[in-house]
């Protein structure tokens, strides 16, 4: 993360059918009533221009190129950290995304297979070389992940083949892998409330809430 910036910059991550939008949902609910408020935001879309981007990326019907892909993801990100995350963090506010770099890295880079540097050196100019303060990873295999979708229902993304899940997920451990200290997993195939007492334990010991309770808090 650039230097010294008073906020908490947290990422959820995970394959597909993982549950960490409903977790997440459900988290923010026990740190309000600890006093915190955060900032929660998603990648794609979390700003007007990235909603836009997000229906093009998820759009079933488009044919979309893998590096458009890349491409795509990747300004939706730079519009999404310059105009609500980093401000956010300036602010001193607990910032929590659904989904963040990692993603790109799991999806185009060990499920499309494009070169591992140029996602970096991309994610790097998106996000002015902001890096999350923890990153928690949903595991689920991909399987299991895929069941849970609805069928018919599925984005672009979760119509890919079981394959290319598989290739996601294993990248996904091994980013773990490659920082521990950034990276708590969460075992996603465990029943929902036991997923949500890990989610909240981490948080606990993991977030210093008396840093954010503290500063100006508000959505
Ligand atoms: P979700 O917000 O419902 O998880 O959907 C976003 C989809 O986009 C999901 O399948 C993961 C995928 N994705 C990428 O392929 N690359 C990225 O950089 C990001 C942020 C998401």
């Amino acid at each position: 993360m650039p230097a010294n910036l008073p906020g908490i910059f947290v990422t959820l991550e995970g394959p597909d059918g993982a549950g960490k939008s409903t977790q997440l949902k459900l988290l923010c609910k026990y740190l309000e009533g600890q006093g915190v408020n955060p900032v929660v935001s998603r990648d794609p879309g979390g700003t007007a221009l990235g909603r836009q981007i997000r229906r093009l990326l998820l759009n079933p019907e488009l044919f979309v190129s893998p590096v458009c892909e890349l491409l795509l993801y990747q300004a939706d990100r730079a519009q999404h950290v310059s105009e609500v995350i980093m401000p956010a963090l300036k602010e001193g506010k607990l910032v929590i995304c659904d989904r963040f770099t990692d993603s790109t890295c799991a999806y185009q880079g060990f499920g499309r297979g494009i070169d591992m540097a140029l996602i970096n050196q991309l994610n790097q100019i998106a996000t002015s070389g902001l890096k999350p303060d923890l990153t928690i990873l949903f595991d689920i295999e991909s399987e299991v992940g895929l069941s849970r979708l609805h069928p018919g229902g599925q984005d672009r993304l979760e119509r890919e083949a079981l394959a290319f899940h598989q290739k996601v997920r294993q990248g996904y451990l091994k980013l773990a892998e490659a920082e521990p200290d950034r990276f708590v997993i969460i075992d996603a195939t465990r029943p929902f409330s036991l997923v949500q007492e890990d989610l909240q334990k981490i948080f606990a010991t993991k977030v210093d809430i008396s840093k954010i309770s503290s500063a100006k808090v508000s959505n």
